[in-house]
Protein backbone atom coordinates (compact mmCIF):
# COMPACT_ATOMS: atom_id res chain seq x y z
CA UNK A 1 0.00 0.00 0.00
CA UNK A 2 1.34 3.61 -1.04
CA UNK A 3 0.47 7.10 0.19
CA UNK A 4 0.53 9.41 -1.45
CA UNK A 5 0.07 13.12 -0.59
CA UNK A 6 -1.83 15.46 -3.66
CA UNK A 7 -1.40 19.50 -3.17
CA UNK A 8 -1.09 22.50 -4.59
CA UNK A 9 1.59 25.09 -2.68
CA UNK A 10 2.18 28.74 -2.81
CA UNK A 11 5.65 29.53 -2.73
CA UNK A 12 5.51 30.44 0.75
CA UNK A 13 3.74 26.72 1.05
CA UNK A 14 0.46 28.45 1.49
CA UNK A 15 -2.24 26.21 0.60
CA UNK A 16 -5.72 27.84 1.95
CA UNK A 17 -7.52 30.45 3.95
CA UNK A 18 -10.70 30.72 5.94
CA UNK A 19 -11.39 26.80 4.87
CA UNK A 20 -11.22 27.97 0.80
CA UNK A 21 -8.40 27.60 -1.36
CA UNK A 22 -6.56 30.90 -2.28
CA UNK A 23 -6.94 29.89 -6.00
CA UNK A 24 -9.03 28.85 -8.90
CA UNK A 25 -6.87 26.71 -10.96
CA UNK A 26 -8.69 24.62 -13.94
CA UNK A 27 -5.72 22.77 -15.30
CA UNK A 28 -4.88 21.90 -11.52
CA UNK A 29 -8.44 20.78 -10.64
CA UNK A 30 -7.98 18.47 -13.62
CA UNK A 31 -4.81 16.62 -12.97
CA UNK A 32 -6.15 16.17 -9.54
CA UNK A 33 -9.55 15.01 -10.93
CA UNK A 34 -7.75 12.74 -13.17
CA UNK A 35 -5.03 11.49 -10.27
CA UNK A 36 -7.13 10.24 -7.67
CA UNK A 37 -9.87 9.18 -9.57
CA UNK A 38 -11.44 5.54 -8.78
CA UNK A 39 -8.99 5.87 -5.63
CA UNK A 40 -9.35 6.36 -2.12
CA UNK A 41 -9.14 9.80 -1.08
CA UNK A 42 -8.42 10.94 2.64
CA UNK A 43 -9.22 13.80 3.99
CA UNK A 44 -9.64 16.13 7.17
CA UNK A 45 -12.68 16.93 8.42
CA UNK A 46 -12.37 20.57 8.12
CA UNK A 47 -11.20 19.84 3.97
CA UNK A 48 -14.29 17.56 3.70
CA UNK A 49 -17.04 20.47 4.83
CA UNK A 50 -14.40 23.51 2.45
CA UNK A 51 -15.86 20.93 -0.40
CA UNK A 52 -19.04 19.95 1.04
CA UNK A 53 -19.91 16.46 -0.46
CA UNK A 54 -18.49 13.57 -1.54
CA UNK A 55 -16.21 13.58 -4.42
CA UNK A 56 -17.67 11.56 -7.85
CA UNK A 57 -15.90 8.24 -8.43
CA UNK A 58 -13.72 7.71 -5.35
CA UNK A 59 -13.56 6.23 -2.14
CA UNK A 60 -13.91 9.68 0.21
CA UNK A 61 -12.72 9.23 3.41
CA UNK A 62 -13.20 11.66 6.27
CA UNK A 63 -10.70 11.69 9.26
CA UNK A 64 -12.80 13.80 12.91
CA UNK A 65 -12.21 13.05 16.41
CA UNK A 66 -15.99 13.90 16.81
CA UNK A 67 -17.55 10.52 17.86
CA UNK A 68 -20.85 11.32 16.18
CA UNK A 69 -20.10 12.40 12.40
CA UNK A 70 -21.58 10.55 9.92
CA UNK A 71 -22.21 12.57 6.19
CA UNK A 72 -23.77 10.23 3.45
CA UNK A 73 -21.24 9.22 1.37
CA UNK A 74 -18.06 8.92 2.85
CA UNK A 75 -16.13 6.44 5.27
CA UNK A 76 -15.65 7.98 8.50
CA UNK A 77 -12.59 7.21 10.90
CA UNK A 78 -11.54 9.07 14.33
CA UNK A 79 -7.72 8.59 13.95
CA UNK A 80 -5.32 8.65 10.67
CA UNK A 81 -3.72 5.71 12.10
CA UNK A 82 -6.94 3.63 11.39
CA UNK A 83 -7.72 5.01 8.03
CA UNK A 84 -4.59 3.77 6.46
CA UNK A 85 -4.87 0.52 8.44
CA UNK A 86 -7.74 -0.41 7.32
CA UNK A 87 -6.48 0.52 3.42
CA UNK A 88 -3.16 -1.26 4.32
CA UNK A 89 -5.01 -4.48 5.33
CA UNK A 90 -6.97 -3.89 1.62
CA UNK A 91 -3.72 -3.25 -0.14
CA UNK A 92 -4.99 -0.33 -1.67
CA UNK A 93 -3.39 2.86 -2.33
CA UNK A 94 -4.35 5.56 -0.41
CA UNK A 95 -4.24 9.56 -1.53
CA UNK A 96 -3.82 12.06 1.23
CA UNK A 97 -5.96 15.12 -0.57
CA UNK A 98 -5.68 17.91 2.91
CA UNK A 99 -5.44 19.85 4.68
CA UNK A 100 -2.98 21.24 6.68
CA UNK A 101 -3.01 19.58 9.90
CA UNK A 102 -3.87 15.86 7.65
CA UNK A 103 -0.63 16.56 5.86
CA UNK A 104 1.73 17.25 8.78
CA UNK A 105 0.87 14.05 9.99
CA UNK A 106 1.45 11.97 6.54
CA UNK A 107 4.14 13.52 5.27
CA UNK A 108 6.64 11.50 6.38
CA UNK A 109 4.80 8.26 5.86
CA UNK A 110 3.97 9.25 2.83
CA UNK A 111 5.52 7.68 -0.59
CA UNK A 112 4.96 9.73 -3.39
CA UNK A 113 3.91 13.63 -3.15
CA UNK A 114 2.32 15.18 -6.42
CA UNK A 115 2.89 18.78 -5.90
CA UNK A 116 1.38 21.83 -8.25
CA UNK A 117 3.53 24.45 -7.58
CA UNK A 118 1.54 27.69 -7.41
CA UNK A 119 3.20 30.65 -8.80
CA UNK A 120 2.50 32.90 -6.47
CA UNK A 121 3.30 33.60 -2.65
CA UNK A 122 0.13 34.76 -0.34
CA UNK A 123 1.24 36.01 2.80
CA UNK A 124 -2.49 36.16 4.55
CA UNK A 125 -2.83 33.00 4.22
CA UNK A 126 -3.96 30.94 7.59
CA UNK A 127 -3.05 27.15 6.63
CA UNK A 128 0.53 25.69 5.37
CA UNK A 129 1.55 22.94 3.70
CA UNK A 130 4.51 21.44 6.39
CA UNK A 131 8.32 21.72 5.61
CA UNK A 132 9.31 19.09 3.05
CA UNK A 133 13.03 17.62 3.38
CA UNK A 134 13.82 17.86 -0.20
CA UNK A 135 16.82 15.94 0.08
CA UNK A 136 14.91 12.85 0.70
CA UNK A 137 12.86 13.12 -2.44
CA UNK A 138 13.48 12.72 -6.31
CA UNK A 139 11.62 14.19 -9.10
CA UNK A 140 9.83 11.61 -11.18
CA UNK A 141 7.92 14.06 -13.39
CA UNK A 142 7.23 17.70 -13.95
CA UNK A 143 4.82 19.67 -15.82
CA UNK A 144 4.42 23.26 -16.56
CA UNK A 145 1.39 25.26 -16.88
CA UNK A 146 0.83 28.77 -17.83
CA UNK A 147 -1.77 31.43 -16.10
CA UNK A 148 -4.99 32.20 -18.52
CA UNK A 149 -8.58 33.15 -18.10
CA UNK A 150 -9.11 29.38 -16.34
CA UNK A 151 -6.04 29.59 -14.56
CA UNK A 152 -5.14 31.96 -11.74
CA UNK A 153 -1.50 31.47 -12.00
CA UNK A 154 0.66 29.55 -13.57
CA UNK A 155 1.64 26.32 -11.86
CA UNK A 156 4.11 23.66 -12.24
CA UNK A 157 2.73 19.65 -11.28
CA UNK A 158 5.96 17.46 -10.11
CA UNK A 159 5.40 14.23 -8.90
CA UNK A 160 8.16 13.16 -6.13
CA UNK A 161 9.37 9.53 -5.16
CA UNK A 162 10.80 9.09 -2.10
CA UNK A 163 14.38 8.28 -2.55
N1 LIG B 1 -4.05 23.75 -1.63
C1 LIG B 1 -4.40 22.49 -1.43
O1 LIG B 1 -3.95 21.58 -2.12
C2 LIG B 1 -5.39 22.16 -0.34
C3 LIG B 1 -5.86 20.85 -0.23
C4 LIG B 1 -6.77 20.57 0.81
C5 LIG B 1 -7.17 21.58 1.67
N2 LIG B 1 -6.69 22.83 1.52
C6 LIG B 1 -7.08 23.91 2.43
O2 LIG B 1 -6.65 23.56 3.75
C7 LIG B 1 -7.52 24.17 4.71
C8 LIG B 1 -8.02 23.11 5.66
O3 LIG B 1 -6.91 22.55 6.36
P1 LIG B 1 -6.89 22.45 7.97
O4 LIG B 1 -5.50 22.15 8.39
O5 LIG B 1 -7.56 23.67 8.54
O6 LIG B 1 -7.89 21.25 8.26
P2 LIG B 1 -7.94 19.71 7.76
O7 LIG B 1 -6.57 19.14 7.84
O8 LIG B 1 -8.69 19.63 6.50
O9 LIG B 1 -8.89 19.08 8.89
C9 LIG B 1 -8.52 19.15 10.24
C10 LIG B 1 -9.48 18.28 11.03
O10 LIG B 1 -9.22 16.91 10.76
C11 LIG B 1 -9.46 16.14 11.92
N3 LIG B 1 -8.20 15.50 12.29
C12 LIG B 1 -6.94 15.95 12.14
N4 LIG B 1 -6.05 15.04 12.56
C13 LIG B 1 -6.77 13.97 12.97
C14 LIG B 1 -6.42 12.72 13.51
N5 LIG B 1 -5.14 12.35 13.70
N6 LIG B 1 -7.40 11.88 13.86
C15 LIG B 1 -8.71 12.21 13.67
N7 LIG B 1 -9.10 13.39 13.14
C16 LIG B 1 -8.13 14.26 12.82
C17 LIG B 1 -9.96 17.09 12.99
O11 LIG B 1 -11.37 17.11 12.82
P3 LIG B 1 -12.41 17.44 14.04
O12 LIG B 1 -12.15 18.87 14.40
O13 LIG B 1 -13.72 17.18 13.42
O14 LIG B 1 -12.04 16.46 15.13
C18 LIG B 1 -9.34 18.41 12.55
O15 LIG B 1 -10.02 19.54 13.03
C19 LIG B 1 -8.63 24.84 3.88
O16 LIG B 1 -8.31 26.21 3.69
C20 LIG B 1 -8.57 24.10 2.56
O17 LIG B 1 -9.10 24.86 1.50
C21 LIG B 1 -5.81 23.13 0.52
Amino acid sequence: MKIHIIAAIAENNAIGKDNQLLWHIKDDLQLFKKTTLNHVIIMGRKSYESIGRPLPKRTNVVVTRKRDYQPEGVLVFNSLNNAFAHFEKLGEDVFVIGGGEIYRQSVDDAHELHISHVDTSVEDADTFFPKVKWAEWQEEESEAYEASPENDFGFTYRRYSRK
